[in-house]
């Protein structure tokens, strides 16, 4: 039997998973880092603490398995997306890496849009300036902090870094390099109009590899620490999102997921490019070679629900603590005490601002239509039908741009949530599956590694293989118009109170 280790580099910890080729799991282990917030809007992480998670995270799962070393074929890596690591000309790291969630790049932002063109920004890299994306991070530095800019060679992603500990090499892959915002996305390349408009250097970027291709192999000190054989081939692997695709099996036409994590991300694959000229979606190139996605993301999905059981949930958690069990178990059961259109009260989950279908940094969230005979029951159910509303607001802006959803999956902490995938496939109107595998990316970034090492011949022919549906949740007929009633106001409150959400945040 043959094995393959996938590594996750995510926002809260690393989880590290050796699977063996058919995908069952062996063994997994998770380390914990923290994340920096020196001032209001910052958010930064120390690429030293992945480094040690990756090393510890891979040596621990090859001790829980005692596999030998040899028989572990290949190495994929996932990660969050967007992070800035520079290093010096030794490959020492420069400074913190500042990571996807940080918003300190307005102004550069207007400066790439004044720079490249808007139009033509979206031409290339398939997307507005955005605060999250690495281009604006690159500018900020060399903005505020020169000295560290002219020390810099080596400009790498979260998981490249991680690579480059393993392998020494200097590579990226299409999906994560996609969310740097230089990226040429339909030719998968460095976009050269967009690094000379900016002024950055090319060399300083790594070379581009599509996900599923060998991009360098252990070193003897690397495997030393993992306990892997030296040689051992590490594989391109994806940004999470494109990972989580692969481990759901979204990997042909008309096949999307959408995860309920903290934000929530609805993702579809699309064999052809497409754009979408307002740029309320991103487009970037997905993990399988020579194809696409589209993906929409809601700021505030389960950290909605999250921030509504701090702080009126106490009974339900201090029930579910008597019972052993999770708060959002019952939770679930007390949403379902409600009724469709939770008895006429609406929520917009715009707590964090909004991505899509918005772009608005200053929206905030709303309860609208709030009685006197509202209960808590109702608020809640208010909230997951409202993230529910925003997650269609996703899939309505992919059927503008022509990407048809016929098969959607389910995954994150809310795609467990029974109740939550029922609205889902009633606002979708199409059946919602969920898969036997949890670990979404670690499982994607895996089947990558068995494909690079030439156990499957391609990744649709290894998902196939590996990827096996555990439930489907079919639309109700009976639902779906009575949502759709829900649905169609919900959408005309945010128009109604944009300049109202402006006006609060001018406020002192
Ligand atoms: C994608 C995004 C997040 C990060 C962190 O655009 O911002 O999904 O990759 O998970």
């Amino acid at each position: 039997m043959a094995y393959v280790i996938g590594v996750d580099l995510g926002t809260s910890g690393t989880k590290t998973v050796l699977f063996d080729e058919t995908g069952r799991t062996i063994a997994s282990h998770t380390v914990e880092y923290p994340m920096y917030q020196p001032k209001n809007g910052y958010a930064e992480q120390d690429p030293a603490d992945w480094r040690e998670a990756a090393f510890a995270t891979i040596r621990a799962v090859m001790d829980k398995s005692g596999i030998p070393a040899d028989a572990v074929k290949a190495i994929g890596l996932s990660g969050q997306m967007h992070g800035l690591v520079m290093l010096d000309k030794d490959g020492e790291v420069i400074r913190r890496s500042i990571i996807w969630c940080d918003q300190r790049t307005a102004a550069e932002c207007a400066e790439i849009t004044e720079k490249v063109g808007a139009a033509r920004l979206i031409e290339i890299t398939a997307n507005p300036a955005l605060t999250g994306f690495t281009a604006g991070k690159i500018l900020w530095v060399r903005n505020n902090e020169p000295e560290n800019y002219a020390r810099c060679r080596h400009i790498l992603l979260p998981k490249d870094y991680v690579r480059y500990c393993l392998t020494g090499e200097f590579a990226t892959e299409v999906s994560d390099a996609s969310g740097m915002q230089l990226l040429d996305i339909p030719g998968r390349c460095w976009s050269d109009e967009v690094l000379a408009k900016l002024d950055i250097d090319r060399d300083l970027l790594a070379r581009v590899y599509e996900s599923p291709e060998v991009t360098g192999q252990l070193t003897a000190a690397a495997a030393a620490r993992c306990g892997l054989k030296a040689g051992t081939p590490v594989v391109g692997g994806a940004g999470d999102n494109a990972a989580a695709a692969v481990g759901t099996g979204v990997v042909r036409d008309g096949r999307a997921f959408t995860t309920i994590g903290t934000s929530g991300v609805v993702f579809a694959h699309t064999s052809g490019i497409t754009i979408d000229p307002k740029g309320r979606v991103h487009t970037f190139c997905c993990a399988v070679p020579g194809a696409w996605h589209v993906m929409g993301v809601t700021q505030g999905a389960g950290l909605s629900l999250k921030w509504f059981r701090d702080n009126f949930c106490e009974n339900e958690k201090a029930a579910a603590a008597l019972m052993g069990v999770d708060p959002y178990y019952l939770m679930d059961k007390a949403a379902l005490e409600s009724s469709i259109g939770a008895n006429r009260l609406l929520y917009l989950p715009y707590l964090m601002g909004e991505r899509t279908p918005h772009l608005d940094p200053n929206a905030r969230g709303v309860f609208f239509g709030l009685s006197a005979m509202h209960t808590r029951r109702d608020m809640l159910r208010a909230v997951m039908e409202g993230v529910t509303y925003s997650l269609r607001d996703c899939v309505e802006v992919f059927r503008e741009m022509g990407v048809s959803v016929s098969d959607m999956m389910a995954c994150g902490g809310g795609g467990t949530s029974p109740v939550w995938r029922q609205m889902l496939a009633d606002l979708y109107a199409c059946p919602v599956k969920t898969v036997d595998s949890k670990e979404g990316p670690a499982l994607g970034v895996a089947i990558l590694a068995a494909v690079g090492a030439g156990i499957y011949p391609s990744v649709p022919e290894a998902c196939d293989a590996v990827i096996h549906t555990a439930n489907v949740q079919d639309p109700s007929e009976k639902n779906i118009p009575e949502y759709e009633k829900y649905y169609q106001l919900y959408r005309t409150i945010y128009p109604a109170l944009r300049d109202r959400f402006a006006a609060l945040a001018a406020l002192d």
